[in-house]
């Protein structure tokens, strides 16, 4: 290493620390906590895991090497106690500690209702405590049966030969202005509540995605402001949403397209009132036999998959407010039992994020117009519109045109997607439309499918993570994921699995159980703790982790996965299955024993490594043996004495890299036969789902970067770069999906909306930016920050919200000089690599802040 380039880069990097420096202490106002978090929620309002946990983050200005050495929180039960620091719930006292999450509220058991009022403030490394933060609050859920008085009701007849929306209605009347109101609402299908005219919060799809027969999620929302004395009218749209009505694969999988949990729609809704004058009483409007009903509504038809109908001419002008004439309509229909389990949402609604417009219009044929939004999206269109009376506009959503100009359907397989809008005539609607949106991990959006694919999720759920907050989210459907598991510890292929007791019934075991698919119920919940610290998912997720294995083991006692592996997708979507002549054909994909004997041993290493975080250092140790069991019969059985895995595959070497499943002294010889096996692709992947973003993280750590570099920049097929020529701005589902003079793929199976192979993107955060997890230290208390120049590229930049604060990271390079600024949130540290010329690298342990590191 050359001396002088070590002393150019600490001194630009202004590394040395504040204590070599001469210590210079920040006052206490420098430090702030915010963003103050409840199970991974901003104040949510109905929160019911009995022991909350809560986070913040530091704010450490402009100070550099902040970290927290110790905590304090105050929850109190109202405001005003907060505020006069009277912390009538519990205070935590000073607590020693680096810890800003996962911290458990250890106040007075919780009960139904109950507000929650708290505040931080952290004491930094000098010793010198924060002012308090700005106060946050949770509100508990309905924590008991008893709490709900609110019926399930609904339209009289069932969504079975008429499949119009359901409209409800309630008039009631206050003496005066509440001072609380909170309305708890659910349905079996999928509503949007309104109260006085006016849309109640911003969910839409709501309840969303479970599974009913086990879970139905309820939403909380404060309408303090929407009431007033005198009359009020609370209401809602009902369509049939994943309850009744269409579900992917339905059709194929048990022969009927809808109605899968239940033909008939209900609503649920429980409105309590504090009154302002009475302190203390409570008023609760509930949905009962009391409620109007009609089926007459403009949205005709609505479906997650088909779309909806809507006709303006059957338009009800304030149904939702005061003074409308309901006699005509039903009496509500109550039902006696509807068999689910309330819980409160515990994950980030599905909502509106932004406004796309369209970049062109086109009338490819006459009549027919073409509106490129210019991205492959999920949304509903607006439009205004005038016409004559009873026109109908129809409206087709697909992610492709024909070489004609006109949009490309036939890969939406059963999916109509069709919106039909029927004008009213005298004036214009706009009107926000339903296409599809999700509240669990679905493979694709367009087509009938659009369902929880777990091997999808297992490869993509780190990038999904770098991308954005995903820890509520994760949390939610990691309970659809258990809630499927069956008896016998297999995990479903998709979650939630609507078909599972129809497929047992017909004695159909398919559709469960699968390698790569499966594991995702044990990768999931990994990928939480190593970026979030979240031990809880892991003590939530640990017995159905050991249930998964023990299936396995018990159906594969020589501990090669040979057995019971229910559709066996393989490493799905590898090269053999591009349909072009100017590729070798054959030989991409690794053989499905040895894939699922890997995904084995994988699953077993983390199950082993999930016991050791929660103490049970017997099972560990257990879980271990299994794994390195798996590994001597895998090596016996799939590799030979100089190193060759069966198949001679691409994915095999780079699975078998990732998983550590080699002897020390073969792992050379692995990347040695992956390289020969691009080589032998001209250059390409041959993988598929499960191995490529492995093998481009294989390449790395063994230091060939500059190959994955060149996978890539590649712009033949298969490549991401020979998409986004064809104008891809989704990731396509194959490599092929369409390709110039020979047109689509297969349309059964072509979507251009697919996140599997965009899991790359997580080699990308930890490859060109260099942002890496330790596992030492889970939830960036500790990171790696390791960015590797290559591929012609001269400068990159981005960033990752942490649970403990944003990290960035941007570089430039002309080849000379090699820049690097870095910004470590407060309370971490990181490991920084900064590549150097001459030198590999060079090595610089950091406190938070932001350092600009110079190489030459
Ligand atoms: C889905 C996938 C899924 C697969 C199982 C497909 O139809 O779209 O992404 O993982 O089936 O092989």
């Amino acid at each position: 290493m050359r001396i002088r380039a070590l002393q150019t880069a600490m001194l630009s990097a202004g590394l040395l620390l504040p204590a070599q420096r001469g210590c210079r202490m920040p006052p206490a106002s420098s430090v702030h906590a915010i963003t103050l978090r409840t199970e991974y929620l901003v104040d949510p309002l109905a929160v019911d895991v009995r022991i909350p946990r809560l986070s913040w983050i530091i704010d450490g200005g402009t100070t550099r090497g902040v970290t927290q050495s110790a905590y304090q929180i105050e929850a109190a039960s109202t405001p005003a106690n907060l505020a006069a620091d009277n912390p009538d719930l519990w205070d935590s006292g000073k607590t020693t500690s680096n810890q800003q999450n996962q911290i458990e509220y250890q106040g007075p058991q919780l009960t139904s209702r109950q507000q929650i009022f708290w505040k931080v403030r952290v004491w930094d490394q000098t010793g010198a405590p924060s002012e308090w933060s700005k106060p946050a609050s949770w509100s508990m859920g309905l924590l008991n049966e008893p709490d709900w008085s609110a019926r399930w009701i609904g339209d009289p007849l069932p969504s079975v030969d008429n499949v119009a929306a359901t409209t409800l209605r309630h008039r009631f009347t206050l003496t005066s202005k509440p001072s609380r109101a909170i309305v708890y609402a659910s349905a079996l299908g999928a509503y949007d509540l309104h109260i006085n005219g006016q849309r109640v919060g911003d969910h839409v799809l709501a309840p969303e995605f479970t599974d009913y027969h086990k879970r139905t999620q309820y939403q909380a929302y404060d309408v303090t402001p929407m009431l007033q004395a005198g009359d009020n009218v609370i209401g809602a749209l009902l369509g049939d949403g994943w309850y009744a009505g269409g579900i992917g694969l339905a059709q194929a999988l048990i022969g009927k397209p809808r109605n899968i949990y239940g033909d008939h729609p209900r609503f649920l809704a429980q409105l309590e009132i504090a009154s302002a004058t009475r302190t203390g009483t409570m008023e609760r409007i509930v949905t009962d036999s009391t409620w109007r009903v009609t089926r007459d509504g403009p949205i005709r038809s609505s479906d997650i998959l088909n779309g909806e109908s809507y006709d303006a001419r059957n338009e009800m002008p304030g149904w939702d407010k005061p003074g409308f004439d309901d006699s005509h309509w039903s009496v509500a229909d109550v039902a006696s039992n509807v068999g689910t389990l309330l819980v409160a949402q515990p994950n980030e609604p599905i909502r509106i994020t932004r406004d796309v417009r369209p970049i062109s219009v086109t009338e490819p044929t006459p009549g027919v117009y073409v509106f490129d939004l210019g991205q492959n999206m999920v949304g509903w269109v607006r439009i205004s519109v005038r016409g004559a009376t009873g026109t109908t506009i129809t409206l087709s959503h697909a992610e492709m045109l024909r070489d004609n100009g006109t949009v490309y359907t036939d890969n939406l397989r059963g999916a109509q997607q069709t919106d039909r809008y029927t004008l009213r005539g005298s004036s214009a609607g706009p009107w926000t439309q339903r296409d599809n949106m999700i509240g669990i991990p679905t493979d694709c959006p367009q087509r009938d499918e659009r369902l929880g694919w777990m091997g999808d999720i297992q490869v993509f759920s780190g990038t999904s993570i770098f991308n954005a907050d995903m820890g509520a989210f994760l949390t939610k459907w990691m309970r659809d994921v258990r809630d499927a598991q069956t008896p016998d510890g297999r995990f479903a292929d998709f979650s939630p699995q609507p078909f599972q007791q129809r497929l047992v019934e017909m004695k159909r075991g398919d559709f469960m159980g699968v390698p790569g698919w499966g594991d995702a119920g044990i990768v999931v919940p990994w990928r939480l703790w190593q970026q979030y610290g979240d031990s809880r998912q892991l003590r939530e997720s640990y017995d159905a982790s050991k249930r998964w294995i023990e299936f396995i083991r018990a159906n594969n006692p020589d501990l090669l996965w040979k057995n019971n592996r229910g559709n066996d997708y393989g490493d799905w979507l590898n090269a053999d299955t591009m349909n072009d002549s100017t590729m070798p054909r054959k030989g991409g994909e690794v053989p499905k024993p040895v894939f699922a004997t890997m995904m084995f041993a994988y699953a077993t290493d983390l199950v082993s490594r999930m016991a050791a975080v929660l103490g049970n250092d017997a099972e560990a140790r257990q879980y271990r043996a299994l794994f390195n069991d798996i590994k001597t019969a895998f090596n016996r059985a799939y590799v030979t004495e100089d190193g060759r895995i069966l198949g001679n595959t691409q994915a095999g070497y780079a699975l078998a890299l990732h998983f550590d499943l080699l002897p020390e002294v073969k792992r050379a010889a692995a990347v040695a036969y992956m390289l020969e096996g691009i080589e032998a692709y001209h250059g390409h992947m041959s993988t598929g789902f499960h191995s490529t973003y492995r093998m481009m993280l294989e390449l790395s750590r063994a230091g060939r970067s500059d190959i994955a570099y060149t996978l890539i920049n590649n712009t033949t097929f298969p490549s991401w770069g020979y998409s986004i020529e064809n104008g891809a701005t989704t990731i396509w589902e194959r490599w092929d999906g369409y390709v110039k003079g020979r047109g689509f793929q297969d349309p059964g199976m072509n979507s251009f909306n697919h996140y599997a192979i965009g899991a790359v993107a997580e080699w990308m955060y930890r490859v060109i930016l260099g942002i890496n997890n330790d596992d030492d230290h889970p939830g960036y208390e500790h990171f790696v920050l390791h960015p590797v120049p290559g591929g012609g590229l001269t400068w990159a930049n981005g960033s990752y919200n942490s649970i403990r604060g944003k990290i960035e990271i941007s570089w430039r390079t002309d080849g000379l000089t090699f820049t690097e600024n870095v910004t470590i949130p407060a309370n971490t540290s990181a490991t920084v690599y900064v590549p150097a010329k001459g030198v590999e690298r060079v090595i610089f342990a950091v406190q938070s802040g932001t350092y600009s590191f110079v190489a030459h």
